[in-house]
């Protein structure tokens, strides 16, 4: 544990190399656990993300997270999720708007790529936001990947009963929990069962789709963040299997849409931009040590969350 301390009142201190310069008040790195929910949840409003609810609490249980203290104020976090020893995602990566720029956020990073280290995990990955860009690269991390977010309102489809033939859409029920995580794992090429577990407890839809003979075809999950429908994970093992999960999760959407699309899907563009989507941004997937992602990621329509991976 790292202890700083700060002047007296609640004006950020001086901080050279993530520590404060002088004074009474104490500023130190602690692992974050369940209990500092409503104090993430702070910060996270401090920035202005829009996490679905629950969320928060479902990442600080599934995940490995640290935090700069002022007293008891949450000032900075970050948040290691480790999929076994092939990849950790990096997320929740946020400081304070007033602690900015004075190396905190450089220092929280570290001590996740420290505890990554001590854990033996290979690569580190995580999606970048303009602002966490230059001090990923600083860092190490490579670009290896892009993300598009796709955002709108959808367009009424008017089709037949039934939707397209051969594809079969039902809610996500406990038979095909084994099958789910193991495409997942096809997908990723990690194993990400216990954060499943968690994450499907805070998202408002859950489908799966599967053909005549019962085979596993992909699958999609929705979480509503304010009046946003947010879609992730979608994974199919084609496009056209995607636009089914997708059209029935959206159908009934009375808000926007956003989805984050894997830069190959073209095709799935395409289909997004038809059904009114517009791409609003394009963010660096980056990744500290190891060559590239792994998995079958021509499967990936959607990502499952912009902290998860
Ligand atoms: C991205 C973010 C976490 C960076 O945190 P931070 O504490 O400002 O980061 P650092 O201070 O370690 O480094 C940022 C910059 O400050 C500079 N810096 C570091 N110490 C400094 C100091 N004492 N004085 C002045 N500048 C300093 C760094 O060189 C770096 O400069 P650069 O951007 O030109 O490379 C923060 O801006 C943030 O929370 N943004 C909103 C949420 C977000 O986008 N998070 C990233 C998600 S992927």
């Amino acid at each position: 544990m790292e202890n700083h301390s700060e002047d007296a009142d609640n004006r950020p201190g001086m901080v050279e190399n993530g520590r404060v310069a002088n004074g009474a008040r104490t500023l130190r790195i602690q692992p974050l656990t369940a209990a500092d929910e409503q104090r993430l949840s702070a910060l996270v409003g401090e920035v202005g993300w829009g996490v679905a609810p629950g969320r928060l609490n479902a990442m600080l249980t599934v995940g490995k997270g640290f935090g700069h203290f002022l007293d008891e104020t949450l000032i900075t976090s970050s948040i290691l999720f480790p999929y076994g020893r092939e990849l950790a995602f990096l997320g929740m990566v946020i400081v304070h708007p007033l602690w900015q720029r004075k190396g905190l956020g450089s220092a929280i990073v570290k001590k996740c790529l420290e505890l990554a280290e001590e854990l033996g995990v290979n690569r580190v990955g995580l999606l970048a936001t303009d602002a966490g860009y230059p001090l990923y690269r600083s860092l190490g991390f490579e670009t290896v990947e892009r993300v598009h977010r796709y955002i709108g309102k959808p367009k009424r489809i008017t089709r037949g009963r039934g939707g397209h033939v051969g594809i079969h859409i039902r809610p996500l029920g406990e038979t095909d929990w084994t099958e789910l995580i193991s495409m997942d794992q096809e997908v990723t090429g990690v194993l990400r069962k216990e954060t499943y577990m968690a994450f499907v407890k805070t998202v408002t839809t859950a489908i799966v789709a599967r053909d005549g003979q019962g085979q596993l075809l992909g699958y999609a999950m929705a979480s509503e963040v304010g009046d946003m429908l947010i879609i992730g994970p979608l994974h199919a093992t084609a496009t056209e299997v995607a636009t089914e999960l997708a059209l029935h999760l959206t159908q009934s959407a009375l808000g926007q849409v956003r989805i984050d699309v894997p830069a190959g899907q073209t095709e799935w563009m395409r289909v997004l931009l038809a059904l009114g989507l517009e791409e609003v941004h394009v963010s660096p997937m980056m990744l500290y040590g190891g060559q590239g992602l792994p998995g079958q990621r021509t499967w990936m329509f959607g990502i499952m969350d912009a902290a998860l991976g």
